[in-house]
């Protein structure tokens, strides 16, 4: 009991202890914040495994639709042209001022990707990233603006984008004829 009772009180020290030193560390300004310096080993696993286990969490239900209709493919290739690329690159753009400076950097989506999951996973992943975006990295909720079939057919374009060239990445991202691409020139440059 007696041992019981002092093992239990090394416990709430313990406990203290770290508190107060996790509070010091956290107000004493010493974490380097910036984008430009990498996070530590520990950081960088406390914030990864965090955000690999929520995903994993709000994906497990998602019910993915067919994603081979070409319909869907045109309509989501313009969106990401326009939307997208600027960080998230394109076949034949290997890089681009936004995706150089981010931290996390996002990643080249023109190249395979999460080849890890099989490909209904990585699409339920990507819809859900699309949708919901992911606190302080850069990356958009576009679920607050779009609908979830627009957010379905930038999936779709994601799954072909790594077999495309950059001729037939253009062909298929352009705007239909009579739509003059304002919207596709601005982003090229980001
Ligand atoms: C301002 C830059 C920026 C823009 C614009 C942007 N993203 Fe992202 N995106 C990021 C960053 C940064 C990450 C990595 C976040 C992380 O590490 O969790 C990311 C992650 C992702 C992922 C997850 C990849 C994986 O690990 O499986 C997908 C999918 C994605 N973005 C798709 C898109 C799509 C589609 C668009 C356009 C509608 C878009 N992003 C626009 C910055 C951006």
């Amino acid at each position: 009991m007696k041992l019981l009772k002092s093992v239990v009180i090394m416990g709430i020290v313990g406990a203290c202890v770290a508190a107060i030193g996790g509070l010091a560390f956290i107000y004493s300004g010493v974490y380097p914040m910036g984008a430009d310096v990498p996070h530590t080993k520990a950081v960088y696993w406390a914030l990864d495994t965090m955000r690999e286990r929520s995903i994993a969490t709000r994906t497990k239900d998602i019910q993915v639709p067919n994603l081979d209709d070409p319909k869907m493919l045109l309509a989501g290739g313009q969106d990401y042209n326009e939307m997208c690329a600027g960080c998230h690159l394109k076949p034949g753009k290997t890089t681009s001022d936004l995706n150089a400076g981010l931290y996390p950097q996002p990643p080249n989506l023109a190249l395979p990707h999460r080849m890890d999951l099989d490909a209904k996973q990585r699409a339920a992943r990507q819809f859900w990233y699309i949708k919901h975006g992911i606190k302080a990295s850069g990356m958009p909720a576009w679920g607050s603006s779009h609908t979830d079939e627009r957010i379905w057919e930038m999936v779709a374009f994601l799954q072909k984008m790594p077999t495309m060239s950059p001729e037939v990445y253009q062909i298929v991202t352009a705007p239909p004829e009579g739509e003059s691409g304002m919207a596709g020139m601005s982003h090229d440059g980001m």
